[in-house]
């Protein structure tokens, strides 16, 4: 018996659908252009990131049939980038184009519950968790796990907004009533040296390539810092490639996937969280290496092959959160080994809400510069 052979990768000039309207879908777009493909973006929002640089758009809720249907007929695959699209969504998309990935793993990066126990059954280590549906089981949990701990919803989480961190018994029934009543999930606070993260992407073949993994650092709740590649020892750096790569072959995953991870004081990693998505932590990807994170994605969601390519340059990656950072663009912009990328979020001289992505900016340095600076801060653009 053959092995079947993979579908051929469509051609140039087909379109790509894209849920979601965010910078992750035009930094998809853009690398799609490059490789003469059209993305076609659906999203709630008029004038959003990733329509300002779409061949084709449609406004419109994640839940509406007809224009779901018309999406279907004009595009030739689909894909997301914003991994709280429903799951209705892509099963009313699924029977009409290919979905890249599929529901499957939409449906599991959407819950933290399903995340945790499927890394679990994939043999990823996590920390100790508990599910927490009501005052009663969160006391247990807190009896089972010690404090401090961190509760939080298990679903639309983002940039550390619903959570909590509890440090005494009495934070408890607090917590609770704040985050009531969505299903919540109580984890051991992980006392982590580092929190680092790798991304992998798996083509329609099986194929599974991996970027470096990177050390991440978070100012205000928010990513500030991607220092790539991560200073840990090289073993540990192998197996948070090798972990997420498992993970994407255990989702059956077509597209690209990161994995968020705590480095233990002892060299263990434990999973935190994943998103079956090009990520944050891995813009750095798009400058200092051939293929960055939106081109793999784009290659394994239109069937091209993945080369597994090594990096190119050392990289530190800031996010220019508004409207604070974001005001030094001009500066970075004129610093010659600074790659400057914005999301086109601020028109003319319109501020920004505070805490919004608008931009980032990585600085690119020879192979091998990280390890010799004590701390790769001193190092990050601005
Ligand atoms: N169990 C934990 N122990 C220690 N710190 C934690 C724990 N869970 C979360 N944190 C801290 O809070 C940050 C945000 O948590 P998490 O990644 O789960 O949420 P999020 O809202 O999805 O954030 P983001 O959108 O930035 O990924 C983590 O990067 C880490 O710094
Ligand atoms: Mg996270």
């Amino acid at each position: 018996m053959s092995t079947p052979l993979p579908p051929p990768p469509l051609p140039p000039g087909s379109t790509i659908g894209i849920l979601g309207g965010g910078q992750l879908g035009r930094m998809s777009a853009l690398a799609a252009a490059r490789l003469g493909y059209r993305c076609h973006i659906y999203a709630p929002e008029a004038d959003s990131p990733g329509m300002q640089v779409a061949a084709a758009r449609t406004v419109a809720p994640y839940e509406d049939a007809g224009a779901l249907a018309r999406f279907a007929a004009a595009v030739n695959v689909v894909t997301f980038e914003f991994e709280n699209v429903p799951a209705a969504t892509l099963d009313a998309l699924a029977p009409l184009v290919p979905c890249r990935p599929g529901v499957a793993a939409l449906r599991i990066g959407q819950d933290r519950l399903a995340e945790k126990a499927f890394f679990e059954s994939s043999g990823i280590p996590v920390g100790p968790w508990r599910a927490v549906h009501s005052l009663a089981e969160l006391e247990a949990g807190i009896a089972a796990l010690g404090l401090p701990a961190v509760l939080k919803t298990t679903r639309l989480g983002y940039d550390g907004r619903g959570q909590a961190v509890l440090r005494r018994p009495e934070d408890a029934a607090a917590a609770f009533a704040r985050l009531a009543p969505h299903p919540l999930i109580l984890e051991a606070f992980i006392p982590f040296a580092k929190e680092v993260s790798a991304i992998a992407a798996r083509g329609v073949d099986g194929t599974v390539v991996t970027f470096d993994a990177v050390e991440n650092r978070h100012a205000h709740h928010i990513l500030d810092l991607s220092i790539a590649p991560a200073q840990v020892p090289p073993a540990v750096a192998a197996q948070a490639r090798a972990q997420v790569a498992a993970l994407a072959t255990a989702l059956d995953l077509v597209g690209v996937l990161a994995l968020e991870m705590f480095l233990l004081p002892d060299g263990r990693l434990l999973a935190n969280e994943m998103a079956p998505r090009p990520h944050n932590s891995g813009h750095w990807t798009m400058d200092a290496c051939r293929i960055g994170q939106f081109e793999m994605h784009v290659r394994a969601v239109v069937g091209l092959p993945l080369p597994q390519l090594g990096r190119e340059h050392d990289a530190v990656m800031r996010n220019l959160v508004g409207p604070d950072s974001y005001a030094a663009w001009p500066r970075l912009a004129a610093e010659p080994g600074v790659a400057l990328h914005l999301y086109g979020k601020v028109q003319g001289t319109e501020g920004a809400r505070p805490g919004r992505k608008l931009g980032h900016a990585t600085r690119l340095l020879p192979l091998g510069r990280l390890a010799e600076e004590a701390d790769a801060a001193a190092l990050a653009p601005l």
